[in-house]
This record gives structure tokens, C-alpha cells and sequence, in this order.
């Protein structure tokens, strides 16, 4: 069993966060120092996991600006932080985590896990073009490729987490999947006429990742306290990569499953052409803002053109770690296409 250390968790109410808090708080016995922007939203999610009051009470939950480095340095002082977890999202990604850092610095953190995205990460000038090159313009993708050269510079141990591509966006495809269902006692939904699957992956494709294994990996990282996966890079995801073609069979597979062998429905997915990524970013200028349509556009064309996945060493590395193989990609889509039309 490893020590008790009091861990600032951010981005607790994430995709991430909804996985790792719990995992946290019921297989360790790790404080947890919660910021958010919205104490009300945390609460609720910390009292829907039911947990015995003398466990919940090792969740502390508060509210402020993540984004002001003073704050954040009070409450790392304030709680007795040792350990953090730094997840952070947004435009101003690179100015928050900088100032973030700062603050751990001030307050003498020991240990940071830091949450990046999978990519290789090279000490070579010709290995760190290749990143470049990859990443092309994707600023989400730039600020974690400069954080994780900055981080063995400073004053604490690290060890950073690179998933691939996250099973849960393929929940943004749903209303272009199916429809609800107003029939009496029949299945919630049924399928579209043409259901399609809106992340364009292309040919090369993506290795997928649930944030459960990124949280299950975060506490093992948090555990360790730098000592054994001090400055590594632990990928997160399947090896098997999911492009086009494999995710059309995968997703078809699973509703013809939940609708009975006699279907004969078919979920297609667009090329990763210059037309498909118009129409995409259009449709996201709607949903998330003119700025991140242009991002996610770019990223969907750099997995089109490099593919995104670990290698066997990488995935080797992650088994170990996690003490086991990563979740089944496609056990889950089967299963949340029964959930849908069943
Ligand atoms: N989606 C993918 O396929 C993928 C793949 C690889 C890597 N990633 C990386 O994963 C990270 C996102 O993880 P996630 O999806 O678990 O998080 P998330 O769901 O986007 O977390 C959202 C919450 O984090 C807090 N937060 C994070 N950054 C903030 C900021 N700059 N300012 C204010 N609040 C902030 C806010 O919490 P409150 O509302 O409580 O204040 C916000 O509601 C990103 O760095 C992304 O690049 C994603």
C-alpha cells in the first residue's frame, strides 16, 4: 500500500475527472483538493456516488479561478498539496498550465502527473521535427508538445499520460446515429435512415482510449510519486488502430447486433476529404465556437494523414502499468448500441 498524499485534481467534473475522483476516493487513501468553477456541479457529482461519509470527507471541493496562480498557490499551501494531477482544456491552454506550474513551484508541490495527448515526444532535433510536423497548426496540440519539454526543468518529479483518441467523442455522434423512438414500450431510439459517424478518421485511423484506463493510469502514476515512472511518458489506448473501414464494420456490427440478425442497416463514416472537413467545421462553428472548429478540423486531418497509436513498446509500457490489458474498443460500442435500441 502506497503512502497517503493530499492530490490537486483538476478538471474533476471532466471526462477524466468523473472517472479518476471516484477511483481516488475508493481505492486509495489520497486527499483530493478539488477546483472548480462551480462548487454546486461538484457537489452533486461527489453525493451521487453514494460514498460513506468518512470517505466522501476526503474530497475537498473549491471553488475559485483556476486560472489565477495566486489562488491556486493558496489552496496547494492551504491543504498541504504533495501530489497533482493537471488536466487543463481551453484556448488559453498554454498561459493557464504556465501559470499553474509557477504556482506548484511556489508551493512546492513533489509530484505533478501531467495529462497530454499521445504523440512522440523526442530530445532530438530531428525527432521533434517529426512532432511538429504531425501536429502541424493544432494549438491543443502545441501547448502539451512545449509543456512536456519544459517539465523536467522544474522542482518536482513528473510522469506524463498521452492518450490517444477518446472513446467518448463518438458519443458527439448520436443524434447523426439515431433518433428517438416515440413508439409505446419499444427501445428509447431507432437508427437514422443514414447513420453516420461524424469524427472523419480516414484510412490510417486512431487508437481509442476510455478515460476509466486514463484515470486507472493517473492513479497508478500518483501512487508511484515519481519514483519508478519519474520523466516517463506512459501512452494510453488500444494498439489496434480504428480507421474508416473498421469503424464502419465495428459500429454496423453493433447495431445489427441490438436490432437482430435480420437487419441490415449500415453505419458509414465520411472520407477525410477537403469537402467532409468543411462541412464538419461548419457544423462545429455552431456547436463550439468558430476558433475550435478550425482546431479539431486540422487535428482530424493530421490523424488522416499520420495516424494516431501507440507502438508495441509503448503499449507494452501501458499493460504494465495499468496491470492489464486497456478496455475492449468494440465491446463498448456493442454495448452502447444495446443501450440505444434495445
Ligand atoms: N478528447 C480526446 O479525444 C482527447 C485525446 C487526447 C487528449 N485529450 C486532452 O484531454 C484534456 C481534456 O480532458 P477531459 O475531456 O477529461 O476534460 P474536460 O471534460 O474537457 O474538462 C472540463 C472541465 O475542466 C475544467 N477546466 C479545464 N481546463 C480549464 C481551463 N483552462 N479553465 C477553466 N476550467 C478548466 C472545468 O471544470 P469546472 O467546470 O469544474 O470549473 C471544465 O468544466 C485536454 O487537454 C485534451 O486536449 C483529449
Amino acid at each position: 500500500m502506497s503512502s497517503s498524499h493530499t492530490v490537486f485534481v483538476t478538471a474533476a467534473s471532466g471526462h477524466i475527472g468523473q472517472e479518476l475522483v471516484p477511483l481516488l476516493l475508493k481505492t486509495t487513501t489520497h486527499k483530493v483538493i478539488l477546483p472548480t468553477s462551480s462548487a454546486a456541479k461538484l457537489d452533486a457529482q461527489i453525493a451521487s456516488l453514494g460514498l460513506a461519509s468518512d470517505v466522501a470527507s476526503r474530497a475537498v471541493i473549491v471553488e475559485g479561478d483556476i486560472k489565477d496562480p495566486v489562488w491556486v498557490q493558496e489552496q496547494c499551501q492551504t491543504h498541504g498539496v504533495d501530489t497533482a494531477f493537471l488536466c487543463l482544456t481551453g484556448s488559453d491552454e498554454l498561459f493557464t498550465t504556465c501559470t499553474i506550474l509557477e504556482a506548484f513551484k511556489a508551493a512546492r508541490i513533489k509530484h505533478l502527473v501531467y495529462l497530454s495527448a499521445w504523440f512522440e515526444q523526442s530530445n532530438t532535433v530531428a525527432g521533434m521535427s517529426g512532432t511538429l510536423d504531425m501536429w502541424g497548426i493544432v494549438a491543443h496540440g502545441l501547448v502539451k508538445v512545449a509543456i512536456e519539454l519544459i517539465l523536467p526543468t522544474l522542482p518536482f518529479t513528473h510522469t506524463v499520460l498521452g492518450p490517444t483518441l477518446f472513446t467518448t467523442n463518438d458519443l458527439r455522434a448520436k443524434p447523426a446515429l439515431v433518433v428517438p423512438n416515440d413508439a409505446p414500450g419499444a427501445a428509447a431510439f431507432v437508427p437514422r435512415a443514414q447513420p453516420r459517424l461524424i469524427e472523419p478518421l480516414g484510412n490510417i485511423g486512431a487508437s481509442r482510449v476510455f478515460p476509466y484506463d486514463i484515470a486507472c493510469a493517473a492513479v497508478r502514476c500518483i501512487d508511484d510519486a515519481g519514483e519508478r515512472y519519474n520523466k516517463r511518458k506512459i501512452v494510453i489506448g488500444t494498439l489496434k488502430s480504428y480507421n474508416k473501414a473498421e469503424m464502419e464494420r465495428v459500429w454496423t456490427a453493433a447495431f445489427r447486433a441490438a436490432l437482430g440478425g435480420s437487419s441490415d442497416v449500415s453505419v458509414t463514416m465520411a472520407e477525410c476529404d477537403a469537402a467532409t472537413l468543411d462541412r464538419l467545421e461548419e457544423l462545429l462553428r455552431a456547436a463550439i465556437g468558430p476558433g475550435w472548429a478550425k482546431e479539431l478540423r486540422v487535428m482530424y486531418d493530421a490523424i488522416a494523414e499520420y495516424g494516431w497509436g501507440p507502438n508495441e513498446t509503448q503499449y507494452a509500457e501501458q499493460v504494465e502499468l495499468l496491470g492489464r490489458e486497456p478496455m475492449d474498443y468494440e465491446a463498448w460500442v456493442h454495448e452502447t448500441a444495446r443501450s440505444w435500441l434495445v
